[in-house]
């Protein structure tokens, strides 16, 4: 069976979850999900980042102790997965032992390799971010990203000697062109790694919220020197050496653009170093913007996921982050724009096929899957859904793959319109309509089957409706993609809108 190794970031423990920590998260989850219905052996991964000045600095202006703000923090980020169906399937804590043995373990073995080095760092350092600028990066003196004043920080620290992999990691890219995506992000690396690469710090002795050096526990490790690592502990690294050859290296890891430069030159230079794989993929992603602005805690712009599933729906939330939101570029939330959405794809398109479908065959078949199929258009509109889903998903075009399968709903519901059931009922020529409503069926049977990794709820329900047993999820593609599959003679059941529509 092959394996598929997904993560998110892990989550720094400072900030609630919003939307944007949900966006990507969401994201592997449809992954995760769809790649199971291909048989994969998929392992899902988000968790929490909580060392860091950062979370020193939020306790201490809370007056509580670091461990009780992360404790606090990390639970409400897995309530919220939780809240969304996040189909994870390990969520690692920074703060756990796993974690320090396995930074412990690769720390040592980069430094045994001789790629760290005690040296003295003087720069500019933002918190929020937990990096250090050049001078001409600062955007009126103030941090290109959080527009907030950077420190000026002097530290005895322990450098990684990244300017030693400019070379492996240009030959690296040249050989994985597409190891980085999308392209622009590629060519952003690139330039980025051609820019020359300097050696970073990766400790810090000013403070004691982080993993000690084995060989000199003065110094932490630097957040993103623990951080990274969580990739690794999670599937064995230091505690399991079979799980973890069996895992890594990992096909994608997930990210927004502003943490790209650490995935896609750090980290894999830093896994050079320990001799082991680069990630497969690194997937970065554009911003979430309210307004035109990231959301930020400052900006007091930042909207809790659970407010708008209240209003939504899990479905529905899923649904508009993966469709109305392109997985790439930035993109700007309006809650405007998510009742639009809901109304347009969910409550008219899917709503009123599954009604207007189960409803006829209620009225004209007796409730029951007639044996009759016409084997009309929606046949090949259907295989065409799915090689189009198919094309798309394995680019992360979540949009396009999910509007493939609307594209099957949009033709289903103009096939109705076209052979007009009632009409045809009128006339009584019982096996032409029964023909149009088996097509009909056959076709939902294939939206509820495709649609799931994005809509598991409304799927599993549909899929009741439609007579069949177990969940969408326990079918395999593309065998359970084919037509023809819904058996004839099941019981069905018309239920409720599935998305009641919302006043605008
Ligand atoms: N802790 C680091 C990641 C370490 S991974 C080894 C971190 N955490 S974060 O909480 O600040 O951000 C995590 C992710 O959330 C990033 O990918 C970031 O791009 C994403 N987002 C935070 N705000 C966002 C939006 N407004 N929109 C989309 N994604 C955003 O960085």
């Amino acid at each position: 069976m092959p394996r598929f190794y997904v993560t998110t970031p892990i989550y720094y423990v400072n900030d609630v979850p919003h939307i944007g920590h949900a966006y990507t998260t969401v994201a592997g989850d449809v992954l995760t999900r769809w790649r199971r219905l291909w048989g994969d052996e998929v392992f899902f991964l988000t968790g929490t980042d909580e060392h860091g000045l950062k979370v020193q600095r939020a306790a201490e202006a809370r007056g509580i102790t670091p461990k009780a703000l992360v404790d606090e923090t990390a639970a409400h980020f897995r309530d919220t997965w939780d809240g969304l169906d996040i189909a994870y399937d390990d969520f690692i804590r920074t703060t756990e032992p796993r974690h320090y043995a396995a930074v412990q373990k690769f720390l040592q073995t980069i430094y045994e390799a001789g790629d760290i080095e005690l040296g003295t760092y003087e720069g500019l350092y933002c918190v929020s971010c937990e990096a250090y600028y050049s001078e001409d990066e600062l955007v009126d003196g103030n941090c290109p990203i959080h527009m907030r004043p950077v420190e000026h920080v002097v530290e005895q620290n322990y450098f990684f000697k990244l300017s030693r992999y400019t070379d492996r990691l240009l030959a690296y890219y040249a050989e994985h062109p597409d190891a980085v995506q999308p392209e622009s992000r590629m060519n952003e690396v690139l330039g980025f790694i051609r820019g020359g690469l300097q050696d970073f710090s990766m400790s810090r002795t000013s403070i004691n919220w982080g993993v000690p050096l084995p060989w000199d526990p003065k110094h932490v490790a630097y957040v993103w020197a623990d951080a990274l690592f969580n990739y690794c502990t999670a599937v064995g690294y230091a505690t399991d050496e079979a799980r973890f050859a069996k895992w890594w290296p990992v096909d994608y890891h997930l990210v927004g653009k502003d943490i790209l430069r650490f995935h896609a030159v750090y980290w894999p230079a830093m896994l050079m170093a320990a001799g082991l794989e680069p990630p497969r993929c690194v997937f970065a992603h554009g911003w979430l913007l309210v307004g035109g602005e990231k959301m930020s805690k400052t900006r007091l712009n930042q909207i809790a996921p659970a407010d708008l599933v209240a209003d939504f729906g899990v479905d529905g939330f899923r649904y508009h982050f993966m469709v109305d939101q392109r997985f790439g570029p930035d993109g700007d939330f309006s809650y405007e724009a998510m009742v639009q959405r809901y109304n347009a794809d969910l409550a008219n398109n899917f709503g009123n096929l599954a009604n207007r479908v189960l409803n006829m065959a209620m009225n004209y078949c007796g409730g029951v899957v007639p044996d009759e199929r016409a084997d009309g258009p929606l046949r090949e509109a259907a295989a065409s859904a799915f090689a189009g889903q198919i094309d798309a998903l394995a680019r992360l075009d979540f949009a396009s793959g999910f509007g493939s399968v609307w594209d099957l709903i949009r033709a289903a519901n103009a096939y109705i319109e076209d052979t007009k059931p009632w009409e045809l009922n009128k006339q009584g020529d019982a096996d032409a309509v029964a023909r149009v409503v088996g097509d009909c069926l056959e076709s939902l049977r294939i939206v509820a089957l495709l649609a799931s990794p994005l809509i598991p709820n409304a799927a599993h329900e549909l899929w009741r409706r439609l007579g069949l047993t177990g969940r969408p999820e326990d079918e395999r593609l593309p065998e359970a993609a084919a037509w023809g599959r819904l058996p004839a003679g099941a019981s069905l059941d018309k239920g409720s809108p599935l998305f009641p529509r919302k006043e605008t």
